[in-house]
């Protein structure tokens, strides 16, 4: 990890009417170093007094740093990645999901132990149910003064599927208000989606990830080895989240998916009965849909602009999803897919390229179809709700091909109904009228 960081805040005072109130900006970049809280942050500012000797304008920007990284065998005591990060301080405090915790608790342990580092972890269910402010507050007891008394420049561990980087990585913009975290993905979906992402945060009242904060990892750490322990139906569910990149972003990664993606859902991303070909193919994909989501999220990691391909199947579904509880990889394809159909209606992309898309989602056994989208009403309060969330500008990434993709500003309700039913029609010839396998949350936490 770099340690590099820019010097610190500058003042500029350009009118003042009181001499003694002028701020040196040289003295604060000389003393840079020695202030300097963070190896990760940096925030400068300037300050202006207006004329009437009675307002100033400040004005800020704060710069972040967020590496992500493939490793193989990221617990094997040998690979000195997390031994970097936690030896020069001294211990490692680490958030884990319970499944993990049950299933790698004895390697976890092991690394810190021949690297001499002491690990104190809080092992947190994670469930969707689980999705909720009451989770993040005990995480923060975990970590803030009556628990391990985490510092603002200490690095937590977070190793989980997506619900735990989403939960743990809030409760980290909350403690000091930033505290930085490393996250390790276990799920498809958080080593290549919800892991990276800046977007924190738990669910309110039937929106989803409604209540949140920008606060990405300062690395992520991918290792697929994991996903050899993932259920096959998570594995599938995760493939949505690659699908969303491969169709609006790199045709390359659409086409090794048409040719190889059901076997990597098989092998659980060549972690089983995988030859040297399938080996290479797992890498290139996982490596290829974190660069493309990256490219686009990375870049604009505050949402200040609404040009995000990444979102392409999440714009119906975040309020849909949780209605029907279907596992969020074959919510966002059910709208991937009506979203293909509905890029067709308004003459974005040929039929050939909708029935494309339509064809790999439903051959990964993920859901293209699902009778709530004829729920008109809750379709169109869907739509209010994202448009007074993303803006009233263009907001609603569709494709234009395969591997790019355009914004519409403006779904009428007409073409909104008649793509649904165009896309109802369609899927009622695919076997099960468009179902996927496994679609619906297991883990409903109703206990
Ligand atoms: N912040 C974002 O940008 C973003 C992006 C995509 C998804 N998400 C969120 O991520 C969540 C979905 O993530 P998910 O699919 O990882 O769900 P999840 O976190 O519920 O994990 C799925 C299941 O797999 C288990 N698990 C995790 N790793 C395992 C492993 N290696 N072996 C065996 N079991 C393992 C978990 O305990 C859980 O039961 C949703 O809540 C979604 O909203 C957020």
């Amino acid at each position: 990890m770099s340690n590099t960081i820019p010097s610190t805040s500058v003042a500029v005072i350009e009118k003042v009417n009181k001499p003694d109130f002028i701020f040196d900006p040289s003295i604060r970049r000389e003393h840079a170093e020695k202030y300097r809280t963070s190896e990760w942050y940096d925030g400068r500012g300037e300050i202006r007094a207006v004329e009437d000797g009675r307002s100033f304008q400040i004005s800020a920007t704060f710069t972040l740093q967020s590496e992500v990284k493939l490793v193989n065998g990221v617990l094997d005591p040998s690979n000195p990645v997390l031994a970097e990060i936690y030896k020069s301080r001294g211990r490692c405090i680490a958030v884990v999901d319970h499944t993990v915790d049950e299933l790698y608790k004895e390697p976890l342990e092991n690394y810190f132990k021949q690297n001499d580092i002491p690990l104190k972890t809080f092992v947190c269910r994670a469930w969707e149910s689980d999705k909720n402010p009451d989770t993040v507050h005990k995480i923060l007891q975990f970590l803030g003064k009556d628990g391990c008394d985490v510092s603002r420049n200490e690095p937590v561990l977070i190793i989980g599927g997506g619900v735990l980087s989403d939960v743990a990585g809030l409760a980290c913009s909350l403690q000091h208000r930033r505290t930085p975290y490393v996250m390790i993905g276990t799920s498809v979906v958080a080593a290549i989606d919800a892991g990276p992402s800046p977007r924190t945060c738990t669910n309110g009242n039937f929106f989803k990830n409604g209540i949140g904060a920008y606060h990405p990892p300062v690395m992520t750490i991918v290792d697929r080895s994991f996903f050899s322990t993932l259920p096959k139906g998570h594995i599938r569910n995760g493939m949505a989240e690659i699908i969303k990149m491969a169709v609006t972003d790199d045709r390359v990664l659409f086409e090794l998916l048409e040719e190889y993606g059901q076997r990597l859902v098989e092998t659980h991303f060549a972690n089983f009965n995988a030859d040297d070909e399938l080996v290479k193919v797992a890498d290139e994909v996982i490596y290829r849909a974190l660069y493309s989501y990256m490219k686009h999220e990375g870049t604009n990691m505050f949402e200040t602009y609404q040009d995000r391909p990444h979102a392409y199947g999440h714009t119906w579904s975040p309020r849909f999803e949780p209605v029907v509880k279907l596992m969020h990889g074959h919510a966002v394809s059910v709208g991937m897919s009506l979203g293909a159909t509905l890029a067709l209606e308004m003459g974005w992309i040929t039929k050939n390229e909708r029935d494309r898309i339509v064809a790999l989602c439903s051959s990964m056994g993920l859901s293209v179809y699902h009778e709530i989208i004829e729920d008109t009403e809750l379709m169109l309060q869907a739509q209010k709700n994202i448009r007074r969330k993303r803006g009233s500008g263009l907001w609603a990434p569709l494709p234009t091909g395969i591997g790019s993709c355009s914004f519409a500003g403006e779904v009428p309700p007409d073409l909104l109904i008649s793509a649904v039913e165009e896309h109802k029609h369609l899927c009622a010839d695919f076997p099960d009228q468009g179902k996927g396998e496994e679609m619906y949350l297991s883990d409903l936490g109703l206990e």
